[in-house]
C-alpha cells in the first residue's frame, strides 16, 4: 500500500495555518509588507511554544486581506491536501480574519473560496466542506460576530461551527450562547478541548457547549472514566498527531496517546492541524503512525470509516465518498 494514495478525509485543518509559508511570503512582497519575523533561517514558519505560534499564526495571516486571497488560498491548500491523497477535507474557517466577521464581508470571502474549491473538486475530486470557527483568547463577546456568519450562512457548504485558539482563556460554558445560535441554525459542533486544557476541559466543552466532536481531546487519556464516555457516547476525536508532538505535548510519536485511545474503544480519526507550521503532512501522518505503532492497510481504512461516519457534510456527499473508500483496493 503506498501511503499516499491511501484515501484520507481530514477532519480537522486550519485554513490559514495550513498557508504555505512561500505562499504568504509571496502576499507580503506583493503588499510590501514586513513580516519577516515569522520565518526561520531555512524559510519555514519560527515559533518558540504554543503562545509564541499563536502570534506567529495571527502575523501570517495578516497578509491575507481581500477574497481574491483567500480563494489563492483555498487553491494552493487543496493542491497540497490532494497530493496527500486527501478525498474529503473539513476546514475551520475564521469570520474574524476573512473581513473582520461584518456578514456582508463574510459572504464575499466564502464566495470566493466556494469558487475556488469548486475548481479543486473538478480538478483534483478533492471535496471541501466549511467549519466557521470562533477564537478563544478573543473572548466570548468577538465570539457572537462569526456565529451571526456561521449562522447566516450554514448549508452544505458551512457545516459546522466551532471554536479554536488559546484553550487556556475562559471556559467553554462563557461560549453557549454562539454555540447555541450555530446549533439552532442546524450547524454541527465541534470545539478544541484536551490540548492545553485537562480532561476537564473536554468534559465541559461535552456538557456545556453540545459538541459532537472534540479538536484533539487526547489529554482525556489521563481520566480513564472520561475515555470510557467517550467510547460510550461515540463523541469522536480529531486528533493531530504530528502537531502534538511538534507543540511539545508529547515526547515522541511512540508516547502519542492515539493508540491507547482506540484500543479503549474511543473513535479516533486523524489531521495534520496547522501543516507547515508543524512541517507535517497527511502522507507524514500516517507514515509516523506506521512506524510507531505498526499500523496497516485495515486500521488507516477504520480511521477512514470513522472520519466518514463523523462528516459534517450531507448524506449525498457521504455516499459518494464512501463509494470512494470501497473502491480502494487495501
Ligand atoms: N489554531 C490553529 N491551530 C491551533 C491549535 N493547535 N490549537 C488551538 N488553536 C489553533
Ligand atoms: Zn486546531
Amino acid at each position: 500500500m503506498s501511503m499516499r494514495d491511501f484515501p484520507k478525509l481530514e477532519l480537522h485543518l486550519h485554513l490559514e495555518g495550513a498557508a504555505p509559508p512561500a505562499f504568504i511570503r509571496g502576499l507580503a512582497r506583493e503588499k510590501s509588507v514586513d513580516i519577516s519575523g515569522v520565518f526561520g533561517a531555512d524559510g519555514g514558519y519560527a515559533f518558540r511554544d504554543f503562545g509564541h505560534f499563536l502570534q506567529v499564526y495571527e502575523a501570517a495571516t495578516s497578509v491575507l486581506t481581500t477574497p481574491e486571497d483567500y480563494a489563492r488560498l483555498v487553491t494552493a491548500v487543496l493542491e497540497e491536501s490532494a497530493a496527500n491523497g486527501v478525498i474529503y477535507s473539513e476546514v475551520f474557517l475564521s469570520p474574524d480574519f476573512c473581513g473582520g466577521s461584518d456578514v456582508a464581508a463574510w459572504r464575499e470571502y466564502l464566495h470566493a473560496m466556494q469558487e475556488a474549491a469548486a475548481r479543486a473538486e473538478a480538478r483534483d475530486g478533492i471535496v471541501l466542506r466549511g467549519v466557521v470557527t470562533c477564537i478563544r483568547h478573543f473572548g466570548p463577546e468577538r465570539a457572537r460576530a462569526p456565529a451571526l456568519c456561521a449562522a447566516e450562512t450554514a448549508g452544505a457548504f458551512i457545516t459546522g461551527f466551532g471554536i479554536a485558539g488559546d484553550e487556556t482563556a475562559g471556559r467553554p460554558r462563557d461560549f453557549t450562547w454562539s454555540f447555541d445560535l450555530a446549533r439552532e441554525a442546524g450547524l454541527r459542533l465541534t470545539a478544541h478541548a484536551g490540548e492545553w486544557g485537562g480532561p476537564v476541559s473536554v468534559r465541559e466543552a461535552i456538557a456545556d457547549l453540545g459538541v459532537e466532536r472534540i479538536g484533539h481531546g487526547v489529554r482525556a487519556a489521563e481520566d480513564p472514566r472520561l475515555v470510557d464516555q467517550l467510547a460510550e457516547t461515540g463523541v469522536v476525536l480529531e486528533v493531530c498527531p504530528g502537531s502534538n508532538v511538534a507543540l511539545g505535548l508529547y515526547p515522541s510519536w511512540q508516547r502519542h496517546p492515539i493508540q491507547t485511545l482506540r484500543e479503549r474503544g474511543v473513535r479516533v480519526t486523524v489531521s495534520t492541524d496547522d501543516p507547515p507550521f508543524f512541517r507535517t503532512s497527511m502522507v507524514r501522518e500516517y507514515e509516523e503512525l506506521a512506524r510507531a505503532f505498526g499500523w496497516e492497510a485495515g486500521d488507516f481504512l477504520e480511521i477512514a470509516r470513522n472520519a466518514l461516519d463523523a462528516a459534517f457534510c450531507d448524506a449525498d456527499t457521504k455516499g459518494r465518498l464512501a463509494d470512494r473508500l470501497k473502491d480502494h483496493p487495501t
